[in-house]
């Protein structure tokens, strides 16, 4: 690592540990203990990972009942064939109609993948009329109105491909997945899911981002003054990451 990386993330470090934990605390071992508390007890049934990609959530990377059938779906066969942890691999668009039956799954989850859906309106559609009544579903997504993902937006792909390898080079491969952000908001996501039919069971919202400027301290003393400011004001259409949980009701 270059001089330069290594003094700016060391100044950024500094500032990290000074602010609220309340502010800078990850949402994903949140989402890692809620597939654990949907999907540890059940016996028998169907789980689906919607954009498995190639990395399971640790919370089920363990013994589960001989019943239960985990399945990862994913547009990319070259993601899944990776993916040692599942039981069964479907390639599919989640996007268009799923090929499975009404009222089949229990639980389907994704991980940072709402996000490059190009048309979340089918995917809620979808994940209801498959999910069996009284079904769950948790998603982990950034919101579109943080700054990262203007950014995403405004920039080429190739060129934010680039940057986040040159920041996170440990992480290649992994970051700069095409980005819609296709109602990508808590207030629209709310509405989005509302309309389709399910309940809203819990949510949590995180308005730190600047972890993406690490590398540039300049750049990440401004964005954590920003996402200090944004998260005192608690707008929600401006969180930068999103937790939600949803149910299918009937049951
Ligand atoms: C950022 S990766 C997240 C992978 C995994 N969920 C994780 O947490 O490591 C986004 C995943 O969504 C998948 N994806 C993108 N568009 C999709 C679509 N229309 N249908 C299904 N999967 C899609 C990509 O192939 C990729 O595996």
């Amino acid at each position: 690592m270059g001089l330069f990386k290594r003094v700016n993330l060391a100044f950024s470090r500094r500032v990290h540990w000074r602010l609220p934990i309340a502010l800078t605390e990850p949402l994903f071992p949140e989402y890692e203990r809620l597939i654990w508390q949907y999907t540890s007890g059940l016996e028998n049934g169907v789980i689906v990972d919607v954009g498995a990609g190639y990395l399971l959530p640790d919370s089920l990377k363990c013994e589960r009942s001989p019943d239960v059938t985990l399945i990862g779906m994913d547009i990319l066969p070259s993601s899944l064939e990776k993916n040692t942890d599942i039981d069964a691999a479907v390639i599919a668009d989640a996007c268009k109609p799923w090929p499975f039956e009404d009222n089949a799954i229990d639980v389907v989850f994704s991980r940072s993948v709402m996000e490059h859906l190009y048309d979340n309106d089918t995917f809620v559609s979808e994940m209801h009329r498959t999910l069996k009544p009284g079904g769950i579903c948790v998603h982990v997504l950034p919101g579109k109105h943080a700054p990262f993902s203007l950014l995403n937006r405004l920039l080429p792909n190739e060129v934010t491909k680039k940057l986040v390898e040159w920041a996170f080079p440990e992480r290649k491969g992994e970051l700069g997945f095409l980005a819609y952000y296709h109602h990508c908001s808590y207030p629209a996501l709310k509405r989005l899911f509302e309309a389709k039919g399910f309940s809203i069971e819990y949510k949590r919202l995180r308005y730190y981002q600047s972890a993406y400027y690490v590398a540039f301290f300049p750049i990440y003393f401004l964005s954590a003054l920003y996402d200090w400011a944004i998260w005192k004001t608690g707008i929600e259409r401006l969180a930068s990451q999103i937790l939600i949980v949803a149910t299918k009701p009937g049951q």
